[in-house]
């Protein structure tokens, strides 16, 4: 009896002490050697370099896929690598993007105290002729005001957080974010349709000329006050149609169409990289946006209401696009025969 009961103490102590090594071994995220030994490295690396998880993030950036029940476009993917070189990359892309936006507007209030409005040499004639028409208008401000709610939205997302936060606090940049977001979102498809419209109804008067390099030789006389013919778009016209609407247009068009339908099975790298382009053309579409409205407002008088009524002096035409004025006198362009004042509306 005393044996039996011995054998039962003695199996109780086995027994406790197998679950007892089980559990230890079930607590433990180390289960094979490799790990173990992984495990070992980091606790060291912790107390080496502590912050610094090199030898978590060699691992992740090996690229060796995970296992998973979950089928699906990188669903083997728990952290995916290129997010941290991206995220990297947007601190110094957005505060140099922030220093060129901030530099342009120095640089054209600088140019508007140093020169001024353009105006007229000679006097007014008072005879109109015809510069745009209002299927051209209506394009171009639709263009312009999607464009322009664009750019200031993108910029508000962009740089808000560091600029506007700290002023109006949270609660309004709250609402105001959520606001650019959505406007952002939404507005982008229309622009999307309207740019190709106004590419192609206003291409054929960009298609650069021999005569464009007296222009840009003398950069349009802008800093000389000489004067330079044009044609019905001067060469800096030209190069801003090319940049603004064509390369950097289209390309935002594009990564934004990527970022805004990330239902098409697009993967995480293929938005990291439409988002870094679409920042950088974003910031540059921004400079181009503000030089081409400065001078369509402030800085050449008359243009702006060539935009708005579609109608500009004689002079105003003769002194600013002399080529194209003496084209449409000669006849070879649509301008002339300018109804009365009352009826300008074509
Ligand atoms: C606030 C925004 C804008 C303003 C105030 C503005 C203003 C003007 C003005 C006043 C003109 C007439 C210039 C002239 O008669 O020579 C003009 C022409 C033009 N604008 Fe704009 N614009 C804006 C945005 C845009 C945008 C975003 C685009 C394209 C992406 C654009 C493309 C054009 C084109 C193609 C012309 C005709 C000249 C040419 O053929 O190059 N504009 N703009």
């Amino acid at each position: 009896m005393g044996n039996i009961r011995v054998a039962a103490v003695r199996c109780t102590v086995v027994l406790a002490a197998a679950l007892w090594l089980g559990a230890a071994v079930a607590q433990s995220p180390a289960v094979n050697p490799k790990e173990a030994a992984d495990a070992r490295t980091q606790q060291q690396q912790q107390r080496i370099q502590p912050l610094n998880n090199e030898p978590v993030w060699s691992e992740v950036r090996s690229g060796t896929p995970q296992m998973t029940q979950v089928r699906g476009r990188e669903t083997d993917v728990l952290i995916q690598p290129e997010g941290q070189t991206w995220r990297a990359l947007r601190v110094p892309l957005t505060t140099a993007g922030g220093f060129l936006v901030a530099l342009t507007l120095v640089a054209l209030a600088v140019f508007y105290l140093w020169r001024g409005p353009i105006g007229l040499k000679a006097p007014p004639t008072g005879r109109l002729i015809r510069r745009f028409t209002l299927v051209e208008r209506a394009v171009h401000w639709t263009v312009a005001v999607t464009y322009t709610i664009l750019a200031v939205t993108g910029l508000v997302v962009t740089f808000g957080k560091a600029v506007l936060l700290p002023i109006i606090g949270s609660t309004l940049f709250s609402w105001l974010a959520t606001l650019s977001k959505l406007l952002h979102n939404f507005v982008g498809p229309i622009l999307a349709v309207a740019l190709v419209v106004l590419i192609v109804m206003f291409v054929h008067e960009n298609i650069p000329r021999a005569y464009d390099w007296l222009w840009i030789r003398k950069a349009g006389g802008l800093f000389s006050g000489e004067h330079v013919p044009a044609g019905k778009a001067n060469a800096g016209q030209k190069v801003l149609f090319w940049l603004m609407a064509v390369i950097f247009g289209l390309t935002l068009v594009v990564t934004g169409l990527i970022l805004d339908f990330p239902n098409f099975n697009q993967t995480r790298q293929t938005m990291q990289t439409a988002n870094t382009v679409h920042m950088i053309a974003g910031v540059i579409a921004v400079v181009l946006l503000l030089g081409h409205a400065y001078l369509g407002v402030v800085g050449v008088k008359g243009a702006y209401d060539a935009m708005r009524t579609g109608y500009v002096d004689e002079t105003w035409a003769r002194e600013h696009h002399e080529y194209w004025y003496n084209e449409v006198k000669a006849g070879r362009e649509a301008g002339e025969g300018v109804p009365p004042l009352a009826q300008r509306t074509a």
